[in-house]
């Protein structure tokens, strides 16, 4: 009987990718994929530590494991990700019913590691830098195929910024790209098996290969875009301050780069950019969203804002609601501030009381709403090309004579459309559509399909 591995994967999208690699490092090993707790032998948390919600997240996880592993005291626990990079063997400490704890660059390793946890009786903990990203991209070719039109590359790990606020760079560490050369074969590799898609990685993917001498990351793009069959390409996140001109002219120049920038801005006011230690001042920020939208007059802008950070007033507050109507976002994610261990603002004075944090969210996500709406309707009546991504899980018109499908648009707007059954039935996964937006809702879009445009 084969072995059985449940993978959670909490967090952000390169702990979707990393998890992937582990999943296939487990399946040489001859681990079968399950998708719950109860039915593994082996069971992997991969974790983040950006906020305190998340690390809970991970918590009340640890204690369901703890009953389930009274039960079935054969099964093998472990710990991968941010969490376990920054609490290595508190973890172990912490969570008697973990076997393994292993961080951030251990995913290389993952393969000694089981085969040790599987064999011996010793707790494990691997929580060493080595500052090399994971560059193992066998993953590939163990991809299912209803999975295949937008996958994720990691180009870069790691970060050198040192926000006031964020715990990254110590569990991450330093700032390390791929090679241009290898980053190109896997996307290669991705688009043979079906991949149309594919979004690029990096904390900060604006300063790409600077410490290495690779190439700029506009370059790297170019070089992408020159891949054969593939159709898309997206970013995330980009450093505001680091947001060169040549990369901004890219969204002219290259027709495969999304009409999309993911931008945080984090604060609206200069005194709170000064203190999250930003590195930009607010009408910085402003120009550089005036040079995309120049070039790139419908490009979609997306942000991350953080409420309530030490010593933030009411009125420096309200610059952030003035520059979200100033720019204009298609989409933001905010969040109140949290405390994370070893960042300097975890120790500044002044700290925000938890219900007016709740309250300034509130008034971000209210205020962004209605924004969403306005910036919705107005595409009414716009061609979108839409990369389609299957059939619509649910039926978002009642009609049963069509046949309703999902995709993207190059600002990253779902968009669904439908084919009348009476037409041949055709896949449409994969490729792309020019539609025409009839209707729109509060988080989606709706078109006709317009053939030949
Ligand atoms: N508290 C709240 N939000 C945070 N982020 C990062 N660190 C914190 C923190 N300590 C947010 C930032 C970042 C996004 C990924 O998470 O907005 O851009
Ligand atoms: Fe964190 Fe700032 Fe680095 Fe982003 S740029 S990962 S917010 S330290």
């Amino acid at each position: 009987m084969s072995k059985r591995v449940f993978l959670k994967t909490i967090g952000c999208q390169m702990n979707v990718y990393d998890s992937e690699r582990m999943l296939s490092t487990l399946q040489d090993l001859g681990y079968e994929s399950v998708s719950s707790a109860e039915a593994a032998d082996l069971i992997i948390i991969n974790t983040c530590a950006i906020r305190a919600k998340a690390e809970q997240k991970l918590y009340s996880f640890i204690g369901r494991l703890a009953d389930l592993k009274q039960k079935k005291p054969a099964i093998r626990i472990g710990i991968a990700g941010c969490v376990a990079q920054q609490e290595g063997k508190a973890l172990l400490q912490k969570a008697p019913c973990v076997d393994f704890v292993f961080g951030t660059h251990a995913i290389g390793r993952l393969d000694e590691i089981v085969r040790s946890v599987e064999t011996g009786a010793e707790r494990i903990l691997d929580t060493a830098m080595n500052g090399i990203p994971n560059d193992d991209f066998r993953y590939v070719h163990r991809l299912n195929a209803d999975s295949l039109v937008t996958r994720f590359v990691t180009i870069m790990t790691g970060c050198d910024n040192y926000c006031a606020y964020c715990v990254v760079p110590y569990v991450r560490g330093r700032e390390t790209s791929r090679e241009p050369g290898r980053i190109i074969e896997e996307i290669r590799l991705l688009v043979e098996h079906g991949v149309r898609e594919i979004t690029l990685l990096g904390q900060n993917v604006n300063s790409y290969g600077n410490k290495e001498r690779y190439c700029s990351f506009a370059e790297l793009l170019r070089r992408i875009a020159s891949i054969e069959g593939l159709s898309r390409m997206r970013f995330t996140t980009s450093h505001p301050k680091d947001l060169s001109e040549e990369l901004i002219e890219a969204f002219s120049e290259l027709p495969k780069l999304a009409h999309h920038i993911h931008l945080p801005v984090q604060a609206g006011s200069d005194v709170v950019l000064k203190r999250m230690n930003r590195k930009y001042s607010r009408s910085a920020y402003l120009d550089k969203v005036g040079r995309l939208r120049k070039l790139c007059p419908d490009i979609a802008i997306t942000t991350d804002i953080i409420v309530g950070f030490p010593g933030e007033t009411e009125s420096q507050f309200q610059e952030t609601l003035s520059l979200m109507q100033e720019v204009g976002y298609d989409a933001v994610f905010a969040f109140q501030y949290s405390d994370r261990p070893d960042t300097p603002s975890s120790v500044f004075p002044n700290k925000i009381d938890g219900a007016v944090k709740a309250e300034r969210l509130s008034r971000v996500l209210e205020l962004q709403k209605s924004m969403t709406m306005k910036k919705h309707q107005a595409l009414i009546g716009s061609l979108q090309e839409v990369l389609v991504e299957g059939l619509s899980r649910r039926t978002v018109l009642a009609d049963p004579s069509v046949t309703q499908w999902t995709g993207r648009s190059s600002g990253n707007h779902i968009v669904h459309f439908s084919v009348p059954n009476s037409e041949a039935p055709k896949d449409l996964t994969g490729t792309l559509r020019p539609v025409r937006i009839t209707r729109s809702f509060s988080h989606s879009l709706w078109g006709e399909p317009e053939e030949g445009a």
